[in-house]
């Protein structure tokens, strides 16, 4: 049975940044569950706006277009039992914002700076009252400086590749070769970005989990946390 947890008192932010498929937000949910703190996966938010130009037809060259639209929906995450719902001006798109279409082109939408420079004050005013774990790939360098726990996740293009192989579906049909070209494809250009590119905040503390278990990581960064929670600072 769970210890009843006596390190509520004092809530902290935890910024978890990294690379696409190097696991965060399966780790950044467990960690919130543990500490029955609320995730926030930023990178759903990106999505969510490129499901909504694709729909309409909004291409990313048409910065004006993309902010006036941007600012004028509503997206809202939605905790839930079996992982977080996405919504836009109320439309479930949870399953539409992980298809390979969005997955195609998000990091085009996501380099607008207008866009991203809403989409930090909305996930700033998630994180305001604390408690909260948010992934992405800007949080702990612009998005919450502050935080008390940053960590910078990271593992092998080909490892995060063959995660990515083992969760494919059958009609998902891809190479690994393929996925290890798309992944280090999207490395480069959340890196190469001019706005806030993927970046290890300087005083984040570097996961490698190329040989690591997710319940390992998990318990790693969840033991930083609680010791931030006890010190009361910054780890
Ligand atoms: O984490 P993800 O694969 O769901 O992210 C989707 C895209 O959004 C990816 O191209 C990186 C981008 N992103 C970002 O630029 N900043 C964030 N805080 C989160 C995601």
């Amino acid at each position: 049975m769970d210890r009843p947890d006596t390190t509520q008192q004092y809530r902290i932010n935890i910024a978890i940044d990294g690379p696409a498929g190097a696991g965060k937000s399966s780790v950044a949910r467990l960690v919130a569950n543990q500490l029955s703190y609320i995730y926030v996966d930023t990178g759903s938010m990106y999505r969510a706006v490129t499901w909504y130009m694709l729909k309409q037809g909004i291409e990313p060259e048409m910065v004006d277009e993309v902010l006036h639209h941007t600012l004028n929906m509503v997206i809202e995450l939605i905790p839930g039992v079996d992982g977080q719902k996405v919504l836009v001006d109320g439309e479930d798109v949870t399953y539409y914002i992980r298809t390979n279409q969005v997955n195609g082109i998000v990091s085009r939408y996501a380099q607008i700076e207008g866009l991203r420079n809403h989409m930090v004050q909305l996930q700033r005013q998630m994180a305001l009252r604390k408690g909260v774990v948010m992934d992405g790939r800007d949080i702990g360098t612009t998005v919450l400086p502050d935080a008390e726990v940053k960590i910078f996740m990271t593992a092998t293009v080909k490892e995060r590749a063959l995660r990515r192989f083992n969760e494919l579906s059958e009609a998902e049909q891809t190479t690994l070769q393929q996925l290890e070209r798309d992944i280090a494809q999207r490395d480069s250009l959340d890196e190469q970005r001019e706005i806030s590119p993927l970046r290890c905040a300087d005083d984040a503390i570097v996961l490698d989990t190329t040989h690591m278990e997710i319940n390992q990581v998990v318990d790693r960064i969840v033991s930083y946390c609680r010791r931030s929670q006890r010190d009361g600072e910054s780890v």
